[in-house]
């Protein structure tokens, strides 16, 4: 019984994966102990990025308005400028993270939740706060040890900061979402591949009221031109809160302690912003590395790792935090099943099955879009021209070395789309494992290059269900994700579907209510979904609590079919027969 824990899930870590998972457990009303060994939460900017795929599971959480309160919006993210400097000569533009004419539509039809430019330490704290006050026991100053893990449970030895003393905590599972130097991940000898330390990067935080310079084309990124630094991708000016809180960041060579004094930075962080009269007051300055490593396998028995623990990688595409988010929503709601008794042990498998895949692909992305800068940085190379090969300097002539400058610059720009377009990248993962029942053909696959830039929606069971927007009863508008997740499955049928709702009655399972599209509440006066269920409506999708689905059934069927067929396809995806 319960008395034998002392919570049901420690979950190590306060970053994003780990707050997330406290988070997400709380609000399922599972006993949750989490602990971070520093004495707060993120104190340097770090993540800021929030793709809408990160959004939706915010949304499902309660704390979407929250963060929407303190990030900043979408309309303000993406004319990201190229230019010698802040003042200097613009070279190009890319309209990105789907602000772009062109792609704007593609987003806002992909989900109900337009991105959103958050800081790090100003969304950890609205996580964090939403897992204390339902119930998650928060700790700081508590540093995580050693565990062993037996038949029933994990006995974790961790270490109070302030007092010194140490003590063991008995619980079910323990979460490791401690972070790139993975104590957890490592004593439980995840494989790893790839490898850490593959370039270095400076990040030196800074205040300057840069309005004047960039508000008439506002966006969070700007790349700054100069010739390149080992594998790392281009000067940065970074926005912290619009337009006056900044980083810069710029590559050293690992080969060199970075310089982390603050005169110099200052003088790097004018060259950047040109030859303006502004005051530049330093914060911090800080160095990390670029890595390169995912783990093949999240899981060791009783114990899962989350966020950076099993994936290590630049911030180029902006996956860091979002990808850590998404592992804390997969595996949440797999641990509340398991400890309400809902489902057996082994639905947990499905948690290192469906994400590692994920893992591996991001870290790929994120990497790619950092070599990506290379056709670029050989533009700017200042012996490209000498050596007959296109060159920035050529860029304005009339001749044919015009030509080509402009040509190259066209191509290496446009390829930064799979960097800073990539909605397929952010929202087309696909889940294969025991928690989905597959379906025999998969369709046409797209080609690559379309899979990172489109998002293609699908009922296609190990999709996520598509968004389409429907009507309550107040005729307001309420997208499809807004009727099924928190915490439960969902059965989603139309009109046509009485077989279903009375299976889903009969059944009279605790986690599982039908949801009827087209009844008071759910109207498709749109349309939408008729368009994009890709069933019959008489038939039938098992949506997860993550939104994710696991089953389609595309037929009308008998009510003594339906409840036969529902029943056992939820006991096989929960392992429960
Ligand atoms: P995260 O590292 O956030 O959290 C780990 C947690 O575990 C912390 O609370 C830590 O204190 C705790 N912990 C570790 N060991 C412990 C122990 N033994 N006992 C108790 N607690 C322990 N990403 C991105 O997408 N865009 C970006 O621009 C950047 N920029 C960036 C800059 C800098 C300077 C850094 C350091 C990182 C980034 N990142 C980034 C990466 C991004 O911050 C990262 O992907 C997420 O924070 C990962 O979240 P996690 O929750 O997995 O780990």
């Amino acid at each position: 019984g319960s008395a034998a824990y002392d919570t049901d899930v420690l979950v190590v870590g306060t970053g994003p994966a780990g707050a997330t998972t406290a988070l997400a457990l709380a609000t399922y009303g599972i006993r949750t102990r989490v602990i971070n060994q520093r004495s707060w939460l993120a104190n340097s900017p770090r993540a800021h990025i929030t793709n809408q795929r990160a959004l939706e599971v915010l949304r499902d959480l309660g704390v979407e308005d929250a963060v929407r309160r303190v990030g900043t919006p979408w309309e303000l993210m993406g004319d990201m400028v190229f230019a010698t400097s802040l003042t200097g000569d613009e070279v190009a533009r890319l309209r990105t993270w789907g602000t772009g004419d062109d792609r704007r539509s593609d987003y806002l039809t992909a989900s109900p939740c337009p991105l959103l430019d958050l800081p790090q330490p100003l969304m950890e704290p609205i996580l964090v706060d939403g897992a204390a006050v339902r119930g998650a026991q928060v700790s700081f100053n508590v540093e995580y040890l050693d565990h062993h893990q037996d038949e029933h449970g994990v006995t974790s030895t961790v270490r109070d900061r302030l007092n010194g003393q140490q003590s063991t905590v008995r619980s079910r599972f323990l979460v490791g979402a401690d972070g790139a130097r993975s104590r957890i991940a490592e004593q439980i000898g995840l494989p790893f591949e790839g490898r850490m330390g593959r370039a270095g990067t400076v990040y030196a935080r800074f205040h300057a009221d840069l309005t004047a310079l960039v508000a008439h084309r506002p966006s969070i990124l700007h790349r700054i031109l100069a010739p390149a630094f080992g594998e790392i991708g281009m000067r940065t000016l970074r926005v912290v809160r619009p337009w006056t809180t900044w980083i810069a960041g710029w590559g050293y060579d690992l080969d060199d302690a970075p310089d982390l004094d603050h005169a110099p930075a200052e003088r790097k962080i004018r060259e950047m912003i040109g030859n303006h009269d502004v005051a530049v007051q330093v914060e911090n300055v800080s160095a990390w590395q670029v890595n390169q490593a995912w783990a093949t396998e999240y899981s060791r028995g009783r114990v899962h790792c989350a966020g950076d623990a099993v994936h290590r990688h630049p911030p180029s595409s902006g996956l860091g935090s979002n990808t850590s988010i998404q592992d804390a929503f997969n595996l949440a709601w797999k641990l509340a099943y398991v400890v309400r008794g809902w489902a057996d042990e082994t639905l947990l498998d499905s948690y290192s099955e469906e994400r590692a895949p994920v893992g591996r692909q991001v870290v790929a992305r994120a990497n790619q879009s950092r070599l990506d800068y290379q056709e670029l940085n050989d533009l700017l190379d200042p012996d490209a021209a000498k050596l007959g090969q296109p060159s920035i300097v050529h860029l304005r002539e009339a001749g044919p070395e015009g030509v080509a400058a402009r040509d190259a610059l066209a191509a290496a720009i446009a390829r930064k789309n799979f960097e800073f377009n990539a909605l397929g990248v952010e929202l087309g993962q696909h889940y294969r494992s025991g928690a989905v029942v597959p379906e025999g053909d998969a369709g046409d696959e797209p080609d690559a290059e379309d899979a990172v830039l489109h998002h293609r929606a699908t009922t296609r069971p190990g999709a996520k269900l598509p968004h389409v927007w429907l009507v309550d009863a107040q005729g307001r508008r309420i997208s499809t994700l807004d009727i099924v997740g928190k915490g439960r499955f969902t059965l989603l049928t139309g009109l046509a579907g009485t077989a279903w709702v009375t299976a889903v009655d009969r059944l009279s399972l605790a986690f599982l209510d039908a949801v009827v599209i087209g009844a008071d509440g759910t109207r498709d006066l749109y349309h939408d979904w008729a368009r994009r269920r890709d069933m019959p409506e008489g038939g039938a999708l098992l949506v997860r609590p993550d939104g994710y689905i696991a089953w389609r059934c595309a037929e009308t069927v008998g009510d003594e079919h339906a409840q036969e067929l529902l029943g056992a396809t939820v006991a096989t995806i929960l392992s429960s027969s």
